[in-house]
């Protein structure tokens, strides 16, 4: 099977009110962890590859892991996303090189120049058959490409994000509603913007919005981290509820990366801890593949509800 697009995930998940994963993948086992637990759910899949990633694992790495996951799971509809693009060249790299959906970030950006930006990639990918998200709002939080301040980070304005929409031509809208990137989320209660949301959804009907920055920051794998000698105090993400109210109201791709790491961490070092004789890569890179396959099926089946929408 092919890769796939976006659009019509995005078209059944909204009328279904669930959403569809979109993990973030930096190596083999990660990937091969994820297509497993889409395999077992029988749910519709999105992978994608920050730009970070493709400096870390070099894209042609990548691009073609994810054509063995297709070959080794044939039954699976799986859409290869860029995640974070920041340029106009880096989004057209990656539609040439066969990605059948990117986001453009230019969040950053004032809203014409985000607008200007945004457009220009939906005109290259659109005649391309490719996808395109878009981001108006700041999320607060660190990935490799941005750091943004608590300070600097702003919510989505409803009316704001409707004319970027109609203006821009995207496929969909990552927005800021309160989450953020990375595993320090809330230091108080942590909370979402649902109205903002719904007033999003209401002026912008069947229209899917992302959420970025949905990682829970499971509590069982910070503690793992903590115990094995790690350091990641006051870790907290996005309660499971959260998200699934967040699906009822258009959210129809939750991103999830930080998991990924914490759970993948938290295994290799209590491997490390358990057995300080263990130099053999496979003794704790298969354990943490397991911990990526385990946490990603209980996010398919327990937080998104994308099992069995295949
Ligand atoms: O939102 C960002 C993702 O977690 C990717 O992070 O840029 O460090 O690969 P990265
Ligand atoms: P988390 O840091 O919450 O996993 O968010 C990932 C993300 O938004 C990737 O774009
Ligand atoms: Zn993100």
């Amino acid at each position: 099977m092919p890769l796939v697009s976006t659009k019509e995930m995005f078209q059944k998940a909204y009328e279904g009110k669930y959403a569809i994963g979109a993990f973030n993948v930096n190596n083999m086992e990660i990937i091969q962890g994820i297509v497993q637990a889409a395999q077992e759910t029988k749910s519709p899949l999105i992978l994608q590859v920050s730009a970070g990633a493709r400096k870390y694992a070099n894209s042609i790495y990548l691009k073609k892991l994810v054509e063995a996951a297709l070959l080794d799971a044939p039954e699976l509809d799986i859409a290869l996303h860029l995640d974070h693009g920041d340029t106009f060249e880096l989004c057209k790299a990656v539609i040439d090189d066969g990605f059948t959906s990117v986001m453009i970030d230019g969040s950053h950006l004032p809203f014409e120049e985000n607008i200007a930006l945004t457009k220009q990639v939906v005109d290259y990918a659109h005649a391309k058959g490719v996808t395109v998200e878009g981001e108006l709002g700041r999320l607060a939080g660190v990935e490799d490409a941005v750091n943004v301040s608590a300070e600097d980070a702003t919510y989505t304005d409803p009316d704001q994000a409707k004319e970027f929409v109609d203006r821009t031509g995207v496929d969909s809208l990552a927005i800021a509603i309160g989450t953020s990137h990375g595993a320090y989320k809330f230091t108080g209660e942590p909370k979402l913007d649902i109205d903002r949301l719904k007033r999003i959804q209401q002026l912008l009907p069947g229209f899917p919005i992302v959420l970025h920055g949905a990682s829970s920051v499971i509590p069982e794998f910070v503690e793992m981290n903590n115990q094995y000698g790690g350091e990641i105090p006051g870790a907290r993400g996005v309660p499971e509820e959260l998200i699934r109210e967040a699906t009822k109201w258009g959210v129809c791709k939750v991103n999830i990366d930080s998991d990924i790491r914490l759970a993948m961490t938290g295994v290799i070092r209590k491997a490390f801890h358990d057995d300080p004789g263990n130099f053999d890569p496979r003794k704790y890179l298969g354990p943490a593949r397991t911990a990526v396959y385990e946490m990603v099926k209980h996010k398919i089946e327990n937080v998104v509800g994308s099992a069995g929408k295949l």
